[in-house]
């Protein structure tokens, strides 16, 4: 934990996953650790172990999807703690959605979940760490967000809008001292996505999930992908003839034909 040593990270979807994880390996070394999500007692429960831990810790709940709420956050923990340092942006989510299946709202509110969440925090952000002299904002993206998976296509547009976004923002806000990491996690073995039922090659646990963050938080790198397998599947994938690659995420999404995809749309939701 070298340089994440007496700092201020704030972590935005921090109730559980490899947020509430990441909350607590941070905990200590002098850190100050403030935690965001919309769930108060699952927030409060990891704000308490980050406490035991050492770290006088802010729990503040508030929806990212609201941008008033996003700046006040951003307010509240810089007036608390001085800076904010570090800021982990991990709200997200990727909903199960065949295309064939989707409505147009559908599509956009999985972009909310995932773009406007980001952007909510990032603009505050910018203009506190532009106050402060430089800082470090890291997002939790998604191999998803490097290529179109299927049954995730609006998640992965979702999280590739926040790629070139962040890309952008990287070598425009150099100069200042701002830095940007974006990560990309393969399979995550986290509640909400092991109810899914999609298979999930390679993946990997919330704990060993959480450890690839914190060496990304410390080192960071432009852009930090894990586990290798999975990434270097996605980047062998990107390569291939996209009649080819496209036969092996249909093979990989376990259906071949587009029936098939909506039955498995239907059933995931109930229906
Ligand atoms: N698990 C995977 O396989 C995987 C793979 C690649 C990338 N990711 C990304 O990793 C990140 C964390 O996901 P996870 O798998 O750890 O799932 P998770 O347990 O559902 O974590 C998501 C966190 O974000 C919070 N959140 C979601 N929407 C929010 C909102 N509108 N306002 C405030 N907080 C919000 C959730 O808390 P509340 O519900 O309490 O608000 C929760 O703390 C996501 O960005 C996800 O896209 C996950």
């Amino acid at each position: 934990m070298a340089r994440l040593v007496d700092r201020t990270i704030l972590i935005v979807g921090a109730s559980s996953g490899i947020g509430a994880q990441v909350a607590r390996d941070v905990a200590g070394h002098g850190n100050r650790v403030a935690v965001v999500a919309r769930r108060a007692a699952e927030l409060a429960a990891v704000a308490a172990d980050v406490r035991a831990a050492g770290s006088p810790c802010l729990d503040i709940v508030a929806d990212a999807l609201d941008p008033v709420a996003a700046a006040a956050v951003v307010a509240r923990v810089a007036a608390e703690f001085g800076t904010v340092d570090v800021a982990l942006l991990n709200a997200g989510q990727g909903p199960d959605m065949a295309m064939a299946e989707a409505g147009v709202a559908d599509v956009a509110r999985v972009m909310a979940l995932n773009y406007d969440v980001t952007v909510n925090y990032l603009v505050p952000l910018i203009a506190q760490l532009r106050r402060q002299g430089g800082g470090l904002i890291a997002q939790t993206n998604s191999l998803a967000g490097l290529m179109g998976i299927p049954r995730q296509g609006p998640y992965s547009a979702a999280k590739a809008a926040v790629r070139t976004l962040l890309d952008a923002a990287r070598v425009e806000l150099a100069p200042e001292g701002i830095r940007f990491t974006s990560l990309y996690p393969g399979f995550v073995a986290t509640a909400r996505v092991s109810a899914d039922g999609l298979p999930k090659p390679f993946q990997i646990s919330e704990k060993q999930a959480a450890r690839h963050v914190v060496r990304a938080l410390r080192r960071e790198p432009a852009n930090a992908s894990f586990p290798w397998t999975t990434s270097a599947l996605v980047r062998f994938l990107r390569v291939l003839p996209a009649p080819v690659s496209g036969a092996v995420l249909r093979k990989l999404a376990g259906r071949r034909e587009p029936d098939g995809l909506r039955a498995a749309g239907r059933r995931s939701r109930g229906a």
